[in-house]
């Protein structure tokens, strides 16, 4: 190789450098995995939360209430779990959505992720899914009444449109929703 080949190369390769350092956001690739990854610990923490704290407690007479908050025998819903942790993050957004939802305000956002929703749902063997939606990358895992008292709670609920749901249903999805650097 010639002398100025090797300055060529060494060039080219300085510029890739350059602008990849000055590339404002991580490739789609790394979104993907990031993504991914909060959305396995948020879904591991509420799993966790359901089995070993809502479900241990019930029998000491402490149920999981919309209104924990004035009751002392009370805790927080999952649902609730997941929005106070979500309340505190800044750079990224975690949350629950569903197609028929208690509030309207966990419908899905976009176009997109009622698509995705829709896509978890039917097809069960689809257990997460990630896109880029706009400025932001997004995963979503879904949502299963793992207990009874799901959908016993949601069926009742007097702001669901839904009361058919059925243990094992899925309910909604754990949505991660990540803002892409620089936009
Ligand atoms: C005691 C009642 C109760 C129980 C138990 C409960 N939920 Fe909910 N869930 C709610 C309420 C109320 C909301 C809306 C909370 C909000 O947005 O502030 C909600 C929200 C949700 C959402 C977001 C979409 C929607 O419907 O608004 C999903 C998905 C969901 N719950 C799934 C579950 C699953 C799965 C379980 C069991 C592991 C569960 N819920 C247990 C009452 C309950």
């Amino acid at each position: 190789m010639s002398c100025w080949t090797r300055v060529k190369m060494g060039t080219a390769l300085a510029v890739a450098a350059i602008m990849l350092a000055a590339s404002p956001g991580l490739a789609e690739d790394n979104y993907d995995l990031v993504a991914r990854y909060v959305l396995e610990t948020v879904r591991a923490f509420r799993t966790a939360y359901v089995l070993n704290v809502v479900e241990h407690i019930r029998e000491g007479g402490i149920v999981p209430k919309e209104d924990w908050i004035k009751d002392a025998h009370a805790i927080p819903l999952p649902a609730q779990f997941v929005k106070a942790a979500g309340a505190d993050l800044e750079s990224f957004e975690i949350g629950l959505i569903g197609l028929t939802p208690v509030y309207k305000s966990n419908l899905p956002r976009t176009q997109a992720e009622s698509d995705a929703l829709q896509r978890l749902t039917s097809d069960r063997s689809q257990k997460v899914v990630s896109f880029a939606d706009g400025n932001q990358f997004k995963a979503m895992a879904a949502d299963v009444a793992v207990v009874q008292s799901c959908v016993d709670c949601h069926n009742v609920h007097p702001d669901s449109p839904w009361r058919n749901y059925r243990k094992g249903d899925i309910m909604g999805a754990v949505i991660v929703r990540l803002n892409k650097h620089g936009k």
